[in-house]
């Protein structure tokens, strides 16, 4: 028997997608040991090429992620920057830009740091490496060669996993920021296997908040989507 019933199915995609939000501020309540394994179990449904399931996935709780968040903060107050994937400005088309401006405008209002003040926003980028207060961080590594192609799984895996954690309450945020710290994630992990591509902030959101109340547009459908034939 299918487990799809299509105008059910429809009406909870619709609250799960659209419910998902990245969260800055989190309560530092635990998310309990079972609740991070059905969590991890269903990300482990995403699709990939082939099915090779090019990921791996560490998650860092308790004394360990505080160790990784202290070991995140020295790296950056001593400069030791190591991305596995090349950034750079270039990447952005000028409607790319257009958006990320917008974006950025959104949030530094909501957290009250004005478009000039560089210094707050650095503090805020630094106090980030905390994991926006999160009990919880999931480091996604590409294996493999880590390319292009591997790397659009691990995108699938991490829309996967962030959805799994709404439909469980958990709230979360991905930082591309915590992959320029790859070489300080990768040594804090014990880990030498695979190129980081995102880190993931979970745990239990701060709905006070003003900062988790953001409400990010999208492009219209016709801008990004042609329907041929
Ligand atoms: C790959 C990736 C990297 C991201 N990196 C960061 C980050 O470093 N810091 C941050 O606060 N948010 C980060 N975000 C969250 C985005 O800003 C957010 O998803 C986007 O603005 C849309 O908002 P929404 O997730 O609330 O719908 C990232 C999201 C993705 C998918």
């Amino acid at each position: 028997m299918s487990l799809l019933v299509p105008d059910e199915l429809s009406g909870c995609a619709e609250k799960l997608i659209r419910g998902r939000r990245a969260t800055r501020a989190f309560s530092p309540e635990a998310v309990p040991e079972e609740t991070l394994r059905a969590i991890f179990s269903l990300a482990g449904a995403a699709p990939s090429n082939s099915n090779a399931q090019p990921w791996r996935v560490e998650v860092v709780s308790g004394a360990a992620r505080d160790r990784m968040a202290n070991a995140l903060r020295a790296a950056r107050a001593e400069q030791r920057v190591s991305a596995d994937f090349p950034y750079s400005e270039d990447m952005y088309t000028q409607v790319h830009q257009e958006r990320r401006a917008a974006f950025g405008a959104q949030l530094y209002g909501a957290l009250g740091i004005g478009p000039e003040d560089h210094e707050a926003r650095a503090a805020y980028d630094a106090e980030s490496l905390r994991f926006y207060g999160a009990p919880h961080a999931a480091f996604l590594f590409v294996t493999g060669d880590g390319g292009a192609r591997l790397a659009a799984d691990v995108g699938a895996y991490m829309q996967t996993l962030l959805l799994a954690m709404t439909a469980y309450g958990v709230a979360s945020c991905p930082q591309g920021l915590l992959s320029f710290y790859a070489d300080t994630i990768r040594s804090e992990l014990g880990v030498d296997e695979g190129k980081l591509l995102v880190g993931i902030s979970f745990g239990y959101a701060d709905e006070t908040a003003p900062v988790n109340h953001l409400a990010t547009e999208r492009a219209a459908l016709e801008a990004v989507t042609t329907f041929h034939g």
